[in-house]
Formats: structure tokens, C-alpha cells, sequence
């Protein structure tokens, strides 16, 4: 077969991704069939007049997503992709035995929940009401454009105490979780056709809304003290996004010589650094991490915070701190979008500030999110000793574990079949490297005690007998 994709060198992205993105599109739209051979890396190298790295890169790339399969002495062929699978994020990677039925499991690792058992229903429950008892004209209307006035005081006051973050409420823009802040600050910087640097891995959500507003995505490695500074620095990138304080999912912390290293970057490139600060609330040791954004000074992070962990997913309420200026050119290139939260959620959380039930209710979640952390961090050692390594043990809702002797599909499907349920890391690489696949990751915010101790017996009896 030959195919002749439109590559375009003048075009910043490079040629591999370029071939690797036609392909691949052409397979989930059904021109390029399951079964068809494909031109061989030689063949199409001279077809394309391109280097023979474009060609195997590119490859490569679809044979680890399982786009293309290598048959040894055979060639190189379509694979078969399940229609049902054709969906953005499964689409990526190689299939997951993550998608059987929940009846079955009994201890689900899934990260993203959190406690509700602590959770003050009552209290939240009365500040709903009461915003809707202040029977006041906003009520039956839209809310402010930028968020409510009550609700950004309160967040300015909460980020200088917690954060370190000095804002005025004026430069708050109250969005509808991470990835609405996201996409937005996309439009407002121009990203369109730019290059983005993001951590690889880092967070699915944010990588594809900025995929999705046609960036071009440069995968920053990670080092033990977070993304390679570097390589930002010799990068095209026009902004970076950043999980400094808790990166996502390996939980290193952005050391400081890194932290001012990448202001400088922005500084002098006039770049912008994008800080998700998605859960800077849960940390168990040492001190508290501040926020990257405590320490620019030349007003070039754009810092994002959300209630997701804090408090509820459900309540989709986050937030963009924006520099000064940027808030003025997002009044004026946006003066027609209209808030997408609900006012009635936004003076809820306000009066639930106000009251200090928030500040109350951190405080015990960091409590209790602290035991669940080191009972799973025990429960480890004593059923799974040397054979894993912990990654990341220090903060946050999750953590990964590095396997040794078996795959990470392997132990999913043995945990699975004995009611446990955890998650592979994978499709938060851009480029899953082999060793992608000796991860597995164990999100806590939602099990209790006992759960967790008995998700990691059950899947420490799926490990091989000696991990070494
Ligand atoms: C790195 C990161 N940022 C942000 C979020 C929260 O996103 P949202 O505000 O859309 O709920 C998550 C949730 O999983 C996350 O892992």
C-alpha cells in the first residue's frame, strides 16, 4: 500500500509527529483498514524523502499506542482497534482491562474521589439554602462575568493565608473547573498553532484541552526535583504548564533553584508559566510547598486553583488568578462570555468562607486524608515490602507504585479477578516509554481505612513471589 501524507516542513511541529498524527487519524476515521500492510520503513522513507528516523519515530509511536502492529518477518500492519474503544482518551493507548463491571470490585482505587464520610453535608446544605433564601435580585439573574464578588474575596483571602498567593479579587476569574480555565487561557495567550510545554507525564485533562485548542504539545522530561528546566529553555514553548507543588502523578516537588530558574525562563522570554495548584492542600510532611506564584515577580504566572480536592468534584467550581494585565485583556477580548457557574454555587461557597466551616473543613481532611496516606504507605510495606517501590509519598490523594516482576496489566487483571480495582499511569504519557508499564496508580480520597488495607492485601497476593 502506499500512502502519501501531507507533511509540511515549514510547520514548527516536527515531521515524526506530523506523519504520526495523519496516520493515526486516518486509521480512527477508517481509511487505513485493520489488516492492511503498511509501506515498510525503508519504503516510505524514500516515498516521503524524509529521514529514516521520521519514518521509525512516527512508528513507533502508533505500535506503543496500538495503532500498528509489527509482525516479525512479516511487516508492519493496521491493527485492529474496537469500534467502542474509539474514544479520545482510551484511543491512546494500548487497552486497559480498567473497564469491567464496578459490581464485581470491592476496593476501588480510583483517584479523583474524595471523603465522604467527614464531609459537612448539614453545613454545606445550609449555605445552599441560605444563598437561595437571600432573595435579593441576583438570584434571578446571570451572575457577574468574571464571578461573583463575594466568592473572589474570599479566595483572595484563603490563597495569601494557605498559598502565599497575593491577589486582589479583581484579577480572580471564577471558571468551571481546570480545564475551562485551561481552554480559555489558551485563547487569551494565542496559543493556537504554538508551542506548549507540559510535564511528561502530567495530567490528561489539561494536556487535551491544549491539544484540543490546536497547540503543539513539547513533553518536558521529569528529573528527581521536577521538569527538566533545560529543556524548557531550549524549547519554541510560548507557555508552560506546571503541577509545581505535587506534580502530576510522579508527586515530586518543583525544587527552588527550578522554581527561579523557570521564572527567569519567562522573564526573559517573555513566556508564561501556568501553575496547577491542584491540591497545594494536602500535604503530610515537612512544610507546607508554596505556591510558584508567591514568587513572581514580574507578574508571569498564571496560577490555577479549583474546589475539586478541597472540597467537591461536583460542585465544578475553580479559578484563574490572572496578572493584572491579562485580566484586562480578558475584560476586553471577552466582554460577551458569560460565567458558567451558577451564582447560587458561588455565594454558597461564599457564605461557606465566610463562616469558616472552609478553612474548618481542610483542616480535617487533611487530618484524615494524612491517615489514610500512612495506612496505605504500611499497609505496603507489611503485605508488599521490596517487591514495589512507593513513588511520590509525601502529599496529595494518590500514588504510584513502581512493580517489579510484573506488568502492569498483568496485575490489574489479577486484581480484578479478586475484587480489587487499581489504574495504570499510562495515558499520562504523551509518548509512553516501556517502563511505563511498571506503574500502577492508587488514588485514596474516597476508600476508608479498612478498604484501603484490604485493597492493598488483596493485591498484594497478586504480586509474584519475589519482586527482586
Ligand atoms: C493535575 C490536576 N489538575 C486539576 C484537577 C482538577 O480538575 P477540575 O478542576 O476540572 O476538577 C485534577 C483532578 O484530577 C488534576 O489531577
Amino acid at each position: 500500500m502506499e500512502i502519501t501524507p501531507f507533511l509540511q516542513r515549514e510547520l514548527p511541529e516536527p515531521l515524526y509527529s506530523q506523519l504520526y498524527h495523519w496516520i493515526k487519524k486516518e486509521i480512527e476515521e477508517g481509511r487505513l483498514l485493520p489488516g492492511m500492510k503498511m509501506p515498510s520503513i525503508r519504503q516510505l522513507t524514500a516515498h516521503l524523502e524524509v529521514s529514516r528516523n521520521t519514518v521509525e519515530s512516527a512508528y513507533q509511536q502508533l505500535q506503543s499506542e496500538g495503532y500498528l502492529e509489527s509482525v516479525p518477518k512479516s511487516g508492519i500492519w493496521v491493527a485492529e482497534i474496537e469500534k467502542p474503544l474509539l474514544h479520545p482518551i482510551e484511543l491512546k493507548h494500548p487497552v486497559m482491562p480498567e473497564c469491567k463491571p464496578s459490581s464485581d470490585v470491592r476496593v476501588d482505587f480510583e483517584y479523583g474521589n474524595v471523603d465522604l464520610d467527614k464531609f459537612p453535608l448539614k453545613q454545606w446544605k445550609k449555605c445552599l439554602s441560605d444563598a437561595v433564601g437571600q432573595e435579593n435580585n441576583w438570584l434571578f439573574e446571570y451572575s457577574e462575568k468574571q464571578g461573583e464578588s463575594a466568592l473572589k474575596r474570599e479566595i483572595s483571602n484563603y490563597l495569601l493565608q494557605s498559598r502565599g498567593v497575593r491577589s486582589t479579587p479583581e484579577q480572580i476569574l471564577i471558571t468551571a473547573g481546570t480545564q475551562t480555565s485551561m481552554a480559555l487561557i489558551c485563547r487569551l495567550l494565542a496559543l493556537r498553532e504554538q508551542t506548549v510545554a507540559i510535564e511528561e507525564p502530567g495530567y490528561i485533562g489539561v494536556r487535551s484541552v491544549i491539544e484540543d485548542e490546536g497547540c503543539y504539545i513539547d513533553p518536558v522530561p521529569l528529573e528527581k526535583d521536577g521538569l527538566s528546566v533545560e529543556h524548557v529553555e531550549r524549547s519554541r514553548a510560548k507557555a508552560v504548564y506546571v503541577t509545581p507543588s505535587h506534580q502530576f502523578p510522579f508527586g515530586m516537588i518543583l525544587s527552588i533553584s527550578k522554581r527561579m530558574r523557570l521564572l527567569k525562563w519567562a522573564y526573559q522570554t517573555g513566556g508564561y508559566i501556568i501553575e496547577d495548584d491542584y491540591d497545594g492542600e494536602f500535604r503530610y510532611q515537612g512544610q507546607p510547598i508554596p505556591s510558584l506564584k508567591s514568587l513572581d515577580e514580574e507578574e508571569k504566572v498564571i496560577y490555577l486553583g479549583t474546589f475539586s480536592k478541597s472540597f467537591l468534584p461536583s460542585v465544578r467550581l475553580s479559578y484563574i488568578i490572572f496578572p493584572p494585565s491579562l485580566m484586562d485583556q480578558y475584560s476586553r477580548n471577552f466582554a460577551v462570555y458569560n460565567q458558567s457557574v451558577s451564582p447560587i454555587i458561588q455565594r454558597a461557597m461564599a457564605l461557606f468562607m465566610q463562616s469558616g466551616e472552609f478553612e474548618r473543613h481542610i483542616r480535617r481532611m487533611r487530618k484524615m486524608y494524612q491517615r489514610k496516606h500512612q495506612t496505605l504507605l504500611k499497609s505496603i510495606e507489611q503485605h508488599m515490602g521490596t517487591k514495589v517501590k512507593i513513588i511520590g509519598e509525601k502529599s496529595g490523594l494518590h500514588i504510584l507504585l513502581q512493580l517489579k516482576g510484573i506488568s502492569t496489566i498483568e496485575l490489574i487483571e489479577k486484581g480484578l479477578q479478586k475484587g480489587v480495582k487499581a489504574y495504570s499511569p499510562i495515558r499520562f504519557w504523551l509518548n509512553p516509554p516501556p517502563e511505563g508499564n511498571s506503574y500502577i496508580m492508587l488514588g485514596f480520597g474516597g476508600l476508608s481505612i479498612d478498604e484501603i488495607e484490604k485493597g492493598v492485601r488483596l493485591l498484594a497476593s497478586c504480586l509474584p513471589e519475589t519482586g527482586d
